[in-house]
């Protein structure tokens, strides 16, 4: 049997020190770690995602609105969203919700956010800075992946790490993070032959490739940690991961499961993000 390893949990525990962090910073400064986040569209997984970062804003006593915008938005009307938003003194966060809608041009706009304000970490100036090993904001879900590999207390140091999934939101910057943890890195993805065989050789396995139930127990070392990124829809509309967690669970070591896993981490290092931008934010006023 696996190790569960149970990201609502340590996702609550994460809020939980944000938000003494946050009541901390509020009695420092006179205010509140400021987030803002830019719906644009009317896409249904996204305005959940959105009222989910809100509450969890909330919960931190975080300041912060959420800006909506039409589908039919054009780009130079996001990129003016963005650039108010950088201006603001109490917005320490911005965050642009992904997917933007058609015709929405997305490089310009993730270029324009301040990269002190970069939440998501999806910058060039925050990405090179985490392939620099420098100081920058890291994207959300793969530092939450990293935080779930801490506590379950996996040594990566020396261990071969597979990375399914070569997405700038998850894969390439999950395999920065690991290769800074000292792990042998392979990013695999759509095109990799042999993937069953490459991925049996991971010590980790990081799944973030969106297929459910891909992974198969056969893809899996005997006692690997298995972590599963994917929010996929089954057969039957059921929530499931990119790993058939049925099959693999008896085989891996230890295990994420789909949902309260990687999900609910995604929005707590967010929470962590924002804190800690803002207090970089206020260290450089004084
Ligand atoms: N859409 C799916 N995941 C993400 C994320 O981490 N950040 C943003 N901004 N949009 C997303």
């Amino acid at each position: 049997m696996a190790q569960r390893i149970d990201g609502k949990k340590v996702a609550a525990t994460v809020r939980r020190e944000v938000a003494q962090e946050a009541a901390r910073f509020r009695e420092r400064f006179g205010r509140a770690p400021g987030l803002s986040v830019v719906l644009a569209g009317d896409d249904p997984a996204s305005a959940v995602y959105v009222r989910n970062k809100e509450a969890a804003a909330k919960e931190c006593g975080f300041e912060g609105e959420v800006l909506r915008l039409p589908n039919e938005v054009s780009t130079s009307e996001v990129l003016d969203t963005v650039l108010a938003l950088n201006e603001r003194r109490a917005v320490d966060g911005i965050l642009v919700q992904l997917p933007l809608p058609r015709g929405v041009d997305e490089a310009p706009i993730l270029e324009a956010i301040d990269p002190r304000k970069d939440v998501d970490g999806f910058h060039v100036e925050n990405v090179g800075a985490l392939w620099s090993g420098l100081p920058g904001l890291v994207p959300c879900t793969p530092s939450g992946c990293m935080r779930l590999l801490r506590e379950a207390r996996v040594d990566l140091a020396g261990k071969r790490a597979v990375v399914l999934g070569r997405s700038n939101i998850v894969g390439k910057p999950m395999a920065a993070l690991l290769l800074r943890e000292h792990a042998t890195v392979t990013v695999a993805h759509s095109r990799t032959q042999g993937l069953p065989e490459l991925c049996r050789e991971a010590d980790v396995l990081v799944a973030a490739v969106g297929r459910a139930k891909l992974v198969k127990a056969s893809w899996v070392k005997p006692g690997a940690v298995v972590i599963d990124v994917g929010m996929n829809r089954d057969e039957q509309g059921k929530l499931c991961g990119d790993v058939d967690y049925a099959e693999v669970e008896p085989v891996a070591g230890a295990i994420t499961p789909v949902p309260g896993g990687v999900g609910p981490m995604t929005i707590a290092m967010l929470m962590q993000n924002t804190l800690t931008a803002a207090l970089a934010i206020e260290q450089a006023r004084r």
